[in-house]
């Protein structure tokens, strides 16, 4: 394609792409899949790759992620961001109310509007648009005074980076970063997949995001912004004479920002304050958490009549909802075993209303946590929807307990198959210690079977139960041994002829299996989705996987001590490599990803270790060009090490290198070496 072509190309690429991103984010009508989206996006990015010079910082390709910062810096606001004043109860909000219709109208019988929003559960962002392309975004700090996150911002998909047609020359637009409920939980799941400590709720989550100093970390959180205020330098006059709130959110959203659809124009009190009810019990049904209601007076000349206090508008107020948090009775202690043969407590007690949902029990995590909270059957205890989403119990009021409270016992067996449960050395977790028991089985066929492992359609729960009850399936590698049961499958009651060569061919086109699946499936704990596409990244074949020692498993990015530990205890184990034995017996074949260039690279299957101060890579940058030319990258100088890269201020790492004869380069001879250097 010639410069000329490009350029066309790369416009309409852009356009489409942002086009897509409006329909998906703002106007929550998304007119593609995924994989169209995506298929955009990598012609974009091959086209800018091919011709650098026309990367632009509103291009789409750029929301993956900067360079990482050494610390943020300060940005003031051109004008305050203000906060807002509370109002938090019905006594409140009238106080209010009334103060504002007399201030301005002189009291009496008149009613104006009022815009009534959802207070969003997340951290105050003001972006700043010259000539409608996002040039810098910040924190709130202290409304004078923030701190400047614009490539951070520039990763969240629902934030534009170029506004549509009719935008003011000079725009500031203040709105909320937040995460959605389901990103939180997954987020969290991952995390303790990882043994990294969980977020409270989606606002810590939404702030530890945006406040990261690697934009990449930020690029993978899946944030999303939503608009509430916007200024110019002029005033109203240059947002189409907007004189209205409620009109503002819509030319807001005009300009290709979300803004929330659950909003009204209230005409009396009686519309405020039935919003206000209704969302209050029906906050859980939101995809985003909501604390509040934003009440803000409609008429925009009014509001400046009003003017401000020290930090919060006159004219507006936010209307809290009542914390979800309640009293009640534990009644008892129910135990669950998972796929790992965790056996985990759960809760259960006399329902309470949290959050608009009726809530009778929440986990306990595990048995530490009883003892950690000091409770008893018969207590009553403090149950909180933390952030809005998983219930919890936070505390017990031992003043209340009755003399007959319960004490809750460890579990000596377990509750699903009754063999022997056993707290492993060095871990709270109490475990089934029965391999087979049908509880685990269960869902490690679950997990198996689940979308991103083995992908295979027409496995439910259900199912998968009958066929561990029957016996075809004793652990999960049994699963390919199914057709040799296809007679007695088609016998099944509520099981026809026509499901079960579904499910087989299922199974047979499962059986080719990418690999990050095939790590993720087979269940080590502690690898979860995004674990197990690092390693499979990182260590190829599954061979050279399975026997990698513990120091050279944590030269991944993201992989510790414990998760280290955990592939090894899991390869190890003679259990899970008989298992994975029959796997490969049973027809199962991994597909490799192509490595680029890895074929003929100079570094292909050598480990690589770096170390001391390099100008053109970071120490993250560097491991993933070693990857990438199919090396394997280290943290430390062994015996196995190919090449060790020294730059400005080696340390004893170049001394090691030279007493084990390792090759040593400079930064740029390895750059050199690998082509990469200008
Ligand atoms: S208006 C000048 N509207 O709540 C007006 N704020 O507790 C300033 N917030 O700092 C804010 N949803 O971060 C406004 N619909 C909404 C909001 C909202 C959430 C946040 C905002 C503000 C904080 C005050």
């Amino acid at each position: 394609m010639n410069k000329t072509d490009a350029e066309k190309r790369i416009a309409e690429l852009r356009s489409e792409i942002e086009r897509h991103n409006y329909l998906y984010y703002v106007m929550d009508a998304p007119a593609i899949n995924d994989f169209e989206y995506d298929r955009l996006m990598r012609e974009l990015q091959d086209v800018e790759k091919e011709y650098p010079e026309l990367m632009t910082p509103d291009s789409p390709t750029q929301r993956v992620g900067d360079k990482p910062l050494e610390k943020f810096e300060n940005y003031t606001h051109p004008y305050r961001m203000y906060s807002l004043n509370n109002a938090l109860n019905g006594e409140e909000f009238d106080d209010f109310y009334r103060r504002v219709v007399k201030e301005i109208y002189g009291g009496g019988l008149f009613s104006p509007a009022f815009s009534c929003e959802h207070k969003f559960d997340g951290l105050a962002v003001e972006l700043i648009y010259e000539r409608g392309v996002l040039i810098c975004a910040s924190t709130r700090g202290n409304g004078e005074v923030g701190e400047l996150i614009t490539a951070n911002a520039r990763t969240i998909k629902s934030i534009p980076l170029r506004l549509n047609q009719g935008c003011p020359e000079w725009l500031a637009v203040y709105g909320e970063v937040l995460m959605y409920k389901a990103d939180f939980v997954e987020l969290n799941r991952n995390r303790l997949e990882q043994d990294e400590p969980e977020f409270a709720n989606p606002r810590n989550a939404a702030a530890g995001s945006l406040r990261q100093l690697d934009p990449k970390i930020t690029a993978s959180r899946k944030l999303r912004f939503h608009a509430y205020g916007a200024r110019t330098k002029e005033g109203e006059k240059t947002m189409n004479s907007i004189t209205s709130q409620f009109a503002k959110m819509t030319y807001l959203r005009d300009l290709g920002f979300p803004v929330s659809p659950h909003r009204i124009k209230a005409q009396s009190i009686g519309d405020i304050t039935e919003f206000h009810r209704k969302w209050e019990n029906d906050r859980s049904k939101l995809k985003y958490e909501i604390d509040g209601i934003v009440v803000k007076l409609d008429d925009i000349n009014a509001q400046d009549e009003l003017g401000y206090d020290a930090k919060s508008p006159k004219w507006a107020v936010a209307w809290k909802f009542k914390p979800a948090v309640e009293t009640t009775i534990l009644r008892d202690v129910e135990y669950s075993v998972g796929r790992m043969g965790t056996i985990t407590p759960t809760a259960i007690f006399d329902p309470v209303i949290l959050s608009g949902a009726r809530i009778s029990r929440a986990t306990l995590h595990n048995f530490n946590e009883v003892i950690r909270l000091d409770v008893k059957i018969g207590d009553s205890i403090i149950v909180e929807r933390s952030g809005d989403v998983i219930p919890k119990v936070v505390g017990v009021i031992k003043e209340k307990r009755p003399t007959d409270a319960g004490e809750i016992v460890p579990p000596e067996k377990c509750p699903v198959c009754g063999q022997r449960a056993e707290q492993v050395v060095g871990e709270v977790a109490y475990m089934c210690t029965n391999p087979e028991c049908p509880a685990v089985v269960r869902e490690r066929v679950k997990h198996f079977v689940s979308r991103q492992a083995f992908d295979i359609e027409g496995l439910g729960e259900e199912i998968a139960a009958r066929f561990i009850e029957l016996g075809f399936l004793r652990d999960a590698s049994d699963i390919f041994l199914l057709k040799n049961h296809e007679s007695e499958l088609k016998e099944l009651e509520r099981f026809g002829e026509k499901s079960v060569n579904n499910l087989l061919k299922a199974i047979e086109k499962a059986s080719k299996i990418e690999y990050w699946r095939f790590i993720n499936a087979i269940g080590i704990r502690y690898v979860g989705e995004q674990t197990a596409r690092i390693l499979a990244d990182t260590f190829q074949p599954f061979a050279a996987f399975m026997e990698a020692p513990e120091e050279i498993l944590m030269s991944a990015r993201e992989v510790g001590e414990t998760v280290a530990r955990s592939i090894r205890a899991f390869f190890d184990n003679p259990g899970s490599r008989s298992m994975l034995k029959r796997l490969f017996a049973n027809g199962v074949e991994i597909i490799y990803p192509e490595k680029i260039g890895a074929a003929d690279s100079p570094i292909a299957g050598m480990t690589v270790v770096f170390t001391g101060k390099a100008d053109g890579f970071t120490r993250e940058e560097f491991k993933e060009i070693v990857r990438k030319h199919g090396g394997t990258p280290s943290e430390s100088v062994s015996g196995n090490t190919s090449i060790l890269v020294a730059g400005e201020n080696a340390g004893s790492k170049l001394d090691k290198a030279k007493k084990f004869g390792v090759k040593i380069v400079s930064p740029k001879d390895f750059l050199e070496l690998l082509k990469l250097s200008e």
